[in-house]
């Protein structure tokens, strides 16, 4: 038997008690004739005394372990005389009488403790070490549950897991696909799949009614902090349902998640914004509703005044900064130096401090009276103490412009604390968006999502005004989700195809088992799926989505710990039939 109690469980009530623990040493003093063992396990710590007067031999080989030995220990449960309040069992120590070291270590290229001295690839080369480390564990045993709760609400709510193949076919749509070359057939290639979106569709063709699975998915994607090439959806559809039923039951998904990982009871309905309100009001698709600070447009009032700038643009707009006219000259220019990163993409910015004592200061003075600077203010609600800040362009860019900067203005500000939650769906996406590299329309979504009923008559005469049946889960900012109500008409399924530039054949070629069993009879369907990774990583108040992955990628796409990607050996791409050309 290796222990009677896990290290975080002894208590006051344990007193006199004869025990076992197993587990790492945390950390070693000698105090004279005392020594002093902190011994780990994923649930707590434990303080172990050695004394040289008891027990000489036993003392001297305590002062000969290191950090992260493997230790097991015998010993009776004492009250300590210095209690420690901020440790769980800092009431007690155990007299150990017995040692035995189960394995040894060398010394750890980083301190194991919540704080540690590792850098990111260090920690990522040792990741087994990291992850003894309390907030890396605890963001795997938060995962766990939260997986645990998305299946117990889909249980309940009648959805059946099911797998769905990881050797698939390669579609062009959507990200690049990973390939698999075939070793039984010589220059053909399985592709590893983006999403199970048409195999989750077949299931409704076949009847499953309503599917789910926690499930693995590959995109061959440029990196950010909140995207892998591997990572994992909890996938959903459901058979006879229009988008307002998917919607509520996937709502009712979070709200289960909310309740039962995070204590928080939403009662109300999670608010819908259209996409065009979305971008108009808050310049991005996934607003971040934490804090307010809407986007207005301008145009009429700043027009026409010989401010050639705003004159040549198609629009302007800005946000108001509540409380920020004390901005210093040396932070509005840092302001429009961010406008100016490339990430950004502004040519400038334009200021109005609308100072405390009622006076309004610009950038643009020159052109602007103090009498219609106030013109401004009104427009953008604002009052004594604020900062007005503008932006004129082309309507889309400015737009996006003026979301990064209100989400900058959050940042520094300080209104998007980690442990405010605001859901919401930002519904009636557009189904279509041009693509000016390939010089045609991409699916907004994915190619088999259907477009609303009202717009089916502007398919043929401005596709790029048709919304699609399609949306999006956000929390603070994050696109935790997306989804949609599917096409399962052969007829609309084949002209989204010729839409999106697919010739017949290609069509036939890509997708011709999901229009093969569309013949068949396919119910109407649709469904979502939600990024794990950014869930949990949202929930555990991190900044990357790494901190929840067991054992992720670089930002080079590359696990440093296992060193893949990687070559392989002449006779294994014999054998595949490939031939690598530098
Ligand atoms: P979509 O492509 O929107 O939809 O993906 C769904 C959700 O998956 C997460 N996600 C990612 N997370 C980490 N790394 C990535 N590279 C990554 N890419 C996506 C996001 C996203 O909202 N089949 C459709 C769903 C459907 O229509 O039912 C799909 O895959 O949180």
């Amino acid at each position: 038997m290796y222990r009677t109690h896990h290290c975080g469980e002894l208590r006051i009530e344990n007193k006199d008690q004869r025990v076992k623990l197993s587990g790492w040493v945390q950390k070693i003093r000698n105090l004279g004739g005392m020594t002093f063992v902190d011994i780990r396990d994923r649930y707590g710590l434990s303080q172990l005394v050695f004394d040289l007067e008891r027990n000489e031999v036993l003392s001297n080989s305590a002062r000969e372990l290191g950090r992260e030995f493997v230790i097991s220990v015998s010993g009776i449960v004492l009250e300590r005389s210095n209690k420690n309040k901020n440790m769980p069992t800092g009431d007690i120590e155990i007299l150990v009488d017995e040692i035995e070291i189960l394995s040894k270590s060398e010394i750890p290229p980083f301190t194991i403790e919540d704080e540690t001295d590792g850098g990111e690839e260090l920690r990522m080369k040792y990741r087994y070490l990291d992850l003894r480390r309390n907030p890396i564990r605890r963001g795997l045993e938060l995962r766990h549950k939260m997986s645990r709760e998305f299946r117990n609400y889909l249980d309940n709510n009648n959805f059946v897991e099911a797998e769905t193949p990881v050797l698939i076919k390669s579609t062009p749509e959507g990200a690049r696909d990973f390939v698999v070359p075939s070793r039984m057939h010589a220059g053909e290639f399985y592709a590893l799949p983006q999403s199970p979106q048409i195999f989750k569709q077949l299931f409704m063709v076949a009847g499953l009614d309503r599917y789910y699975q926690i499930v693995k998915c590959f995109r061959d994607e440029d990196f950010r902090a909140d995207r892998q090439p591997e990572f994992t959806q909890i996938d959903c559809e459901m058979s006879f349902v229009d988008e307002d039923d998917v919607i509520k039951m996937l709502e009712g998904m979070a709200k289960h998640l909310f309740k039962t990982i995070k204590g928080i009871d939403f009662t109300y309905e999670f608010p819908r914004l259209t996409y065009e309100y979305a971008m108009n009001n808050y310049g991005s698709d996934k607003p971040d509703l934490r804090f307010d600070m809407k986007i207005h447009p301008l145009n009429d009032i700043v027009k026409n005044k010989g401010f050639k700038v705003f004159d040549d643009s198609e629009y302007v707009g800005g946000i108001c900064v509540e409380n920020a006219a004390l901005y210093t000259r040396k932070q509005l220019d840092s302001l429009t130096d961010f406008v100016k990163t490339p990430q950004v993409g502004a040519k400038g910015l334009v200021y109005v401090k609308y100072n405390e004592d009622g006076t309004l200061k610009s950038s643009v003075d020159k052109f602007y009276s103090e009498e219609e600077l106030k013109k401004w203010a009104e427009a953008l609600n604002a009052k004594k103490g604020d900062l007005l800040l503008v932006v004129s362009g082309e309507m889309q860019k400015s737009l996006e412009i003026l979301g990064k900067l209100r989400l900058e203005m959050g940042k520094q500000l300080g209104l998007m604390p980690k442990d405010k939650f605001v859901p919401l769906w930002v519904v009636d996406f557009p189904l279509l968006e041009w693509n000016e590299e390939s010089k045609r329309f991409h699916a907004m979504h994915h190619p088999f999502t259907s477009p609303k009923k009202e717009d089916l008559n502007l398919l043929d005469k401005n596709p790029a005004k048709v919304r699609a049946n399609a949306y999006d889960f956000v929390i603070n900012g994050n696109e935790i989700g997306g989804g949609s109500i599917r096409i399962f008409d052969e007829k609309l399924q084949h002209k989204m195809f010729d839409l999106l530039g697919f010739t017949k054949e290609q069509a036939e070629a890509q997708f011709g088992f999901l229009m093969s069993a569309f013949k068949y009879g396919a119910p109407p369907h649709g469904g979502a799926a939600f990024g794990l990774d950014r869930w949990v990583a949202l929930f555990n108040g991190s900044d990357s989505i790494r901190d929840v992955i067991a054992f992720p990628k670089n930002n080079a796409g590359r696990d440093i710990m296992n060193d893949a990607p990687a070559l392989i050996d002449d006779k294994q791409l014999k054998e595949l039939s490939l031939i690598v050309v530098k």
